[in-house]
């Protein structure tokens, strides 16, 4: 759901205020610490209820303040969260909830800044939680499947370590093959269909850089999950740990057939990162029609103007509220939306400059 409006109270280094935003794309400028990523932050905390910078949203509490506030209108509900320096307060609609998850699946938002190159660049834990986050929006079951193997996988790690009732095993094996091929069924057939939105959305560069994901499984398919952990139990007995499974996957970006990470530009990393997660985004909406926010901190950074052009031009979309920071203002920033809203943020001082 579109925000509409957002006010900040003791937020960071911004001035109290209250801004009316657009629906579909909103330009923050401003010089180096003039607060653009926090205005960020502050609707990312609106909607997730946590931030992308730190795990403790104490640190978003204004300098020599208690607490902070942030109150926002979307399109068909409030959401209100107060911070202080022991507890959050969240209230959707007046009401005060106590579980977080309930706000973070209202809107879902993406963060596209430096560390998202981690998508590329990072290691299999990064690209697990790529494929984990759409998958999570997409299949009603999965947090649940995946929740549980967590679990499982932690019973079967703890036996491992502390080699007590080791018969027990059979058990969190059984569990965990089950879970597993679950989730790798899940991760298998999300991956085909990301690239097939890469090489139908984006054909210019997937071409051009010649892309390919590929699903490396964390265990040898060749026999089944419950054949893997069989086969590696003296040796995970051993070793106190589980070490084949779906918790081991990876995905290889290839281009040309190589890691992309060792061929590709900074650049060409920032705009193939900033494509995949549109891809995410784009199957997401065509399996759930779902509204999404995505917030794209110094998108001009690294960025020649022909791709900033060619990525706003993608994400221009009723579904997608997009807000981008970028330190000069530039009109090409504006020209791929009908509306667009522009602010300009001062010494912590948001400022709406222009509209269309
Ligand atoms: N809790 C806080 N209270 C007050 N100021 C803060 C707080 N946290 C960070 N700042 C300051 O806020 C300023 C804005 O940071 P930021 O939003 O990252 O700037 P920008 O993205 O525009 O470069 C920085 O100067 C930073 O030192
Ligand atoms: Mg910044």
């Amino acid at each position: 759901m579109a925000i509409r409006q957002l006010s900040l109270n003791n937020f960071r280094n911004l001035i109290s205020t209250t801004v009316d935003l657009n629906a579909n794309l909103n330009i923050i400028t401003g010089l180096n610490g003039s607060g653009k990523t926090s205005f960020l932050e502050a609707l990312h905390i609106i909607c997730q209820g946590r931030s992308f910078k730190t795990h403790s949203i104490n640190h978003c509490i204004q300098h020599k303040k208690n607490s902070f506030l942030l109150f926002s209108l979307f399109d068909d509900y409030k959401a209100g969260i107060s911070r202080n320096n022991k507890t959050s307060i969240i209230r959707i609609d007046n009401k005060t909830i106590h579980k977080v998850s309930l706000l973070a699946k209202k809107t879902p938002v993406r963060i596209i800044n430096s560390s998202s190159f981690d998508l590329i660049i990072g290691t299999p834990v990064h690209k697990r939680e790529y494929i984990d986050w759409c998958l999570f929006h997409v299949e009603h079951n999965y947090q649940s499947l995946w929740s549980d193997h967590k679990h499982s996988l932690k019973q079967r790690n703890a036996l491992l370590k502390t080699r007590n009732n080791l018969s027990e095993l059979y058990y969190w094996d059984k569990k965990i093959s089950q879970l597993g091929m679950s989730i790798f069924n899940f991760r298998k057939k999300y991956i085909k269909s990301l690239q097939l939105v890469l090489d139908q959305e984006f054909p210019e560069t997937i071409q051009h850089l010649n892309i390919s994901l590929v699903y490396k499984p964390g265990w040898n398919v060749e026999l089944s999950l419950l054949e893997n952990l069989n086969s590696s139990r003296n040796k995970d007995i051993k070793n106190g740990f589980t070490q084949c499974g779906i918790h081991r996957d990876n995905i290889d970006i290839l281009s040309y057939g190589r890691h992309a990470q060792t061929v590709l530009s900074r650049g060409e990393i920032k705009k193939l990162t900033i494509i995949l997660i549109i891809s995410q985004v784009y199957l997401l909406q065509k399996v759930n029609d779902r509204e999404i926010m995505i917030l794209i901190d110094d998108i001009d950074s690294e960025l020649d103007e022909g791709s900033v052009k060619y990525l706003l031009n993608k994400l221009n979309s009723k579904k997608i509220q997009l807000f981008i920071t970028n330190i000069e203002s530039k009109e090409y920033l504006c020209q791929s939306h009908e509306e667009y809203k522009m602010f300009h943020v001062e010494h912590g001082m948001i400022k709406a400059v222009k509209h269309k």
